[in-house]
């Protein structure tokens, strides 16, 4: 099922330029910047109570961002829905006719597992599907001491 809003991501030419706007003008604090090799970008979470702003930066030329600002500038990128079992809402949007850009999950951010949903089919919102973070999973009972 899906839970939340775990982020919105939005397409920015430098995070370096941009989070001064997040942190100086909106008093949001940077979490982490984390770069993601495997989606070539380099990624800055902002908590914003129970969900977070996600900017987004190209690493590379070929980078799926920087076509992206290419084609439409900065601006919305992605929604990221938390879920609480990924295999199966993806099987879901899959069986009721969505495009999926990932079949099956890959690694983003904080190692979590996400998939995307191609915005053809779901009226122009890349929509990503995301598993819970570390800090909000239930606790592992084999972690306990
Ligand atoms: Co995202």
């Amino acid at each position: 099922m899906l839970k939340k809003i775990d982020h919105i991501g939005f397409a920015v030419h430098s995070i370096a330029r941009t989070r001064v706007l997040y942190e100086e003008a909106l008093g949001l604090v940077c979490e982490r910047v984390e770069e993601v090799a495997a989606q070539k970008v380099r990624t800055a979470f902002f908590r914003l109570g129970e969900t977070r702003i996600e900017l987004l930066e190209p690493t590379a030329p070929d980078s799926p961002i920087a076509r992206f600002l290419e084609k439409r500038g900065e601006g919305i990128h992605h929604i990221g829905y938390q879920s609480d079992d990924l295999d199966r809402d993806l099987a879901r949007a899959r069986d009721q006719g969505c495009t999926l850009i990932n079949p099956e999950p890959v690694t983003g951010a904080g190692g979590r597992r996400i998939a995307f949903l191609h915005p053809r089919s779901t009226h122009g919102v890349l929509t990503e599907l995301c598993e819970a973070g570390r800090a909000e999973q239930p606790p592992d009972p084999e972690d306990q001491p």
